[in-house]
C-alpha cells in the first residue's frame, strides 16, 4: 500500500477542514483521496471537488460506497457517531483494510473514561472494531488519541469566554488537560497512515501537544490578549448534579456537556496517560501559546468561526 486510496466520512465538519487541507498538501502520496457523502449534500463539497477531491455519492452502510479504498477515516460528530458500527461492517465487506474511527480525543480506555456517558458511542464503536477484527485477520484499525483540541478549550462550551474574558470551571485551577492544536491533529493523522501497522490489528497513537493546567490556559490567553480574566471555579459536584438534572428532564446535550465537564474537573482523571508517541512523527506540535496566537489570527480572518459557533462539544 505505498500510495493508498483513502475515503473520508464527515469531511465537512470541524476536524474535516484541517484534515482535508493536510491531505491536499500530501496528495502525491495517495492514489485516490475521496469524500463519502450523499447526493443532497453534494454542493457542500463543491470546493473540494474543484480542488481535485473525488466525491463518492452513496450510503454509509453500503459496501458499494467503499469499493476500491484501502483506508477509511471517520470524522463524524456526536449525533452521527452511532452510525459507525454499520459503516465498519460495510467498509469491511468492501475490502477496506484500515479504519480510523471518530476518536481524536482523550484515552477513553481506562478509569472513569470507561463509564462516562459522554463517550458511550465511541466505546460501542471500539468494541465493534475489536469484534470485527477478531473475525477478519486482514482488518486493522487505528485510534488517534490527541487529547482536547486547543481551539475547543477556548470555547464558551468549555467555560471560556474570550470576548468577555471570563472562565468558569467545575474543578480546581491546577487540573491539567492534554491538548493539541487541531492542525497538528490533522498532521498526525496523515503521517500515521505511513507508519508501521501493529501486529495486533489495533494501533494506538497517543500524541497530545502537551499537558496544560487550566490556570495556564487562562494565563496564556491573558498574555496573548493583554487582558485580565475573571475566573470562577465551582466544586466538581455541581457539574455532576447538573448532569443528573439534565438527564432527568431529557436534555441529552446538557447531560453530555455536564458529563464531560465533571470528568474534566476531576483532579485524578488523566486524559492521555504517558508514554506518548510523538517521537514517532517528523514534526514538533505547536505549543499552547503558538496555537492560541494562531486561533486569534484565524478568527481575525474569519477562519475559525466554525469552532466559535459550535453548539455542542464533540466526544473529545
Ligand atoms: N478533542 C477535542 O477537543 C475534539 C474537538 C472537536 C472534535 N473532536 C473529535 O473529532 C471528531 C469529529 O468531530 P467534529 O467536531 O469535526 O464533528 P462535527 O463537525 O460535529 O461533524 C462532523 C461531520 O459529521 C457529519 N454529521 C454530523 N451530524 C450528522 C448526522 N446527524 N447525520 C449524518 N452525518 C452527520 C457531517 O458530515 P458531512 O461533513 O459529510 O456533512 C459533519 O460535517 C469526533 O470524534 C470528535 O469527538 C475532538
Amino acid at each position: 500500500m505505498s500510495t493508498p486510496s483513502i475515503l473520508l466520512i464527515g469531511a465537512g465538519g470541524y476536524l474535516g477542514g484541517p484534515v482535508t487541507q493536510e491531505l491536499f498538501a500530501n496528495r502525491s502520496r495517495f492514489n485516490r483521496i475521496a469524500i463519502l457523502t450523499e447526493e443532497s449534500k453534494k454542493q457542500k463539497f463543491a470546493e473540494h471537488e474543484a480542488e481535485g477531491f473525488e466525491l463518492v455519492l452513496g450510503a454509509f452502510d453500503s459496501p458499494d460506497s467503499f469499493k476500491g479504498f484501502d483506508i477509511v477515516i471517520c470524522m463524524l460528530g456526536n449525533h452521527a457517531m452511532k452510525c459507525q458500527p454499520a459503516i465498519i461492517d460495510a467498509a469491511m465487506a468492501a475490502g477496506v483494510t484500515e479504519f480510523y474511527p471518530s476518536e481524536f480525543g482523550s484515552d477513553i480506555g481506562r478509569g472513569d473514561y470507561l463509564t462516562n456517558r459522554y463517550f458511550r458511542d465511541k466505546h460501542i464503536t471500539r468494541q465493534h472494531l475489536r469484534n470485527v477484527a477478531k473475525k477478519n485477520p486482514g482488518f486493522n484499525y487505528t485510534f488517534l488519541i490527541t487529547g482536547g483540541f486547543i481551539e475547543f478549550a477556548l470555547l464558551p462550551l468549555f467555560g471560556m469566554d474570550v470576548d468577555k474574558h471570563t472562565f468558569t470551571f467545575y474543578g480546581p485551577p491546577e487540573k491539567q488537560e492534554a491538548l493539541t492544536a487541531v492542525h497538528d491533529v490533522a498532521k498526525y493523522l496523515v503521517e500515521s497512515v505511513f507508519l508501521p501497522k501493529s501486529p495486533s490489528q489495533e494501533r494506538i497513537f497517543r500524541i497530545p501537544g502537551g499537558n496544560y493546567a487550566w490556570k495556564d490556559v487562562v494565563a496564556t490567553l491573558e498574555k496573548v490578549q493583554g487582558v485580565k480574566y475573571t475566573c470562577t471555579y465551582h466544586p466538581r459536584q455541581d457539574a455532576i448534579d447538573a448532569q443528573k438534572a439534565c438527564a432527568e428532564k431529557g436534555d441529552v446535550d446538557g447531560e453530555l456537556a455536564f458529563a464531560l465537564k465533571s470528568l474534566m474537573g476531576d483532579i485524578n482523571a488523566v486524559s492521555v496517560p504517558k508514554p506518548w508517541d510523538n517521537d514517532k512523527f517528523s514534526f514538533k506540535p505547536a505549543t499552547l501559546e503558538e496555537a492560541v496566537r494562531k486561533f486569534f489570527e484565524d478568527l481575525k480572518r474569519g477562519e475559525d468561526k466554525l469552532a466559535r459557533d459550535f453548539p455542542m462539544p464533540s466526544q473529545s
